[in-house]
């Protein structure tokens, strides 16, 4: 059988390749696994917490609706904890919806969301109605790629305001050995030294901490994860402007109780398309859609200047 409720998990396998799999925890609606042809392309740390007890440390937890911890104290979203309440609520498995390409969905409203966490989210005219939405989040499994695609609704009577990520965890080995094209000249914050200025790498290359946000990135520009000159992972991002690139090393790492193996710093890289670095408004009525595709191999596209 392609699709499999599993009661905690979904498993969505490949009715032609048995060995093409995806499986998506019901908690944060997290992706969990991908492997294509048996080869696993997310890291999940092995401390990771599958039970509900904490957002998952690998696969692709979803960020929503605040991306990190919100600074400005007027903002709805100040009192929510780092990236919100998605990656912590246990989503509703809605089911299978198309066969080719095969794709399932899950689905999160105030009903399911985590009570503790959703309280937190303001309304915009301070009144004591938390915001109201619909998150429909739909992951295509096809021979060489996924697409997880995101449609953000606001069924309520006051907009809101939001960011959302995918935060992927990609399985490399060794991050010292990869390299990320396309983000040459692009705007980037660096979260470490806290500071804007423009990406000058010719590729990003890793050899300590890093954590930076690139922003409104051209929508055309694949972000390709490459090792010895060959591409492992391209990212297509649709209407995902932003790009975080992070790998927390040796001290960080070290530091995070549900990261192991503590070398694991070495067999991960976060690629995570999103729109953080200002915030979608979403008025009664209308529906937001984020997409990303993730796919395998093919050839190094260099695209750093060509729009500029
Ligand atoms: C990244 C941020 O997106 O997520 C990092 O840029 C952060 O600053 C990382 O450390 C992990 O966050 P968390 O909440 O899962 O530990």
């Amino acid at each position: 059988m392609a699709v499999e409720d599993h009661g905690d998990k979904v498993i969505v396998t490949l009715d032609n390749d048995s060995t093409t799999s995806v499986t998506v925890l019901k908690y944060g609606a997290t992706v969990i696994s991908w492997k294509h042809k048996g080869n696993e392309q997310l890291w999940v740390s092995e401390a990771a917490k599958l039970d509900g007890s904490k957002p998952v440390r690998g696969g692709i937890p979803l960020v929503f609706p605040n991306f990190g911890k919100t600074k400005e104290e007027s903002h709805e979203t100040f009192a929510l904890p780092q990236h919100g309440f998605a990656r912590n609520s246990t989503w509703d498995f809605l089911g299978q919806t198309t066969a080719s390409p095969l794709t399932i969905q899950f689905g999160l409203s105030p009903e399911q969301a985590n009570p503790e966490v959703y309280k937190l989210w303001k309304s915009k005219s301070g009144g004591d109605e938390n915001p109201d939405f619909t998150l429909i989040y739909s992951i295509s499994l096809l021979e060489d790629r996924i697409i997880t695609k995101i449609e953000v609704e606001n069924p309520g009577k006051e907009a809101f305001e939001f960011n959302w990520l995918f935060h992927t965890y990609f399985r490399v080995s060794d991050v010292e050995d990869v390299v990320v094209t396309n983000l040459t000249n692009e705007q980037c914050y660096d979260q470490l030294l806290k500071t804007w200025y423009t990406e000058k790498s010719p590729m990003v290359n890793f050899t300590e901490e890093f954590d930076r946000i690139y922003k409104n990135i051209h929508p055309e520009k694949l972000l390709q994860i490459v090792k010895f000159g060959k591409v492992q992972q391209n990212i297509q991002r649709h209407n995902l402007p932003d790009a975080v690139v992070w790998n927390p090393w040796i001290e960080k790492s070290g530091s995070m109780a549900d990261f192991e193996p503590k070398k694991g710093y070495l067999d991960m890289l976060c690629i995570e398309a999103g729109h953080v670095t200002d915030y979608v408004t979403l008025k009664p009525s209308e529906t937001w859609t984020g997409s990303q595709e993730v796919f395998l191999g093919g050839e190094i596209k260099v695209q750093s200047d060509i729009y500029s």
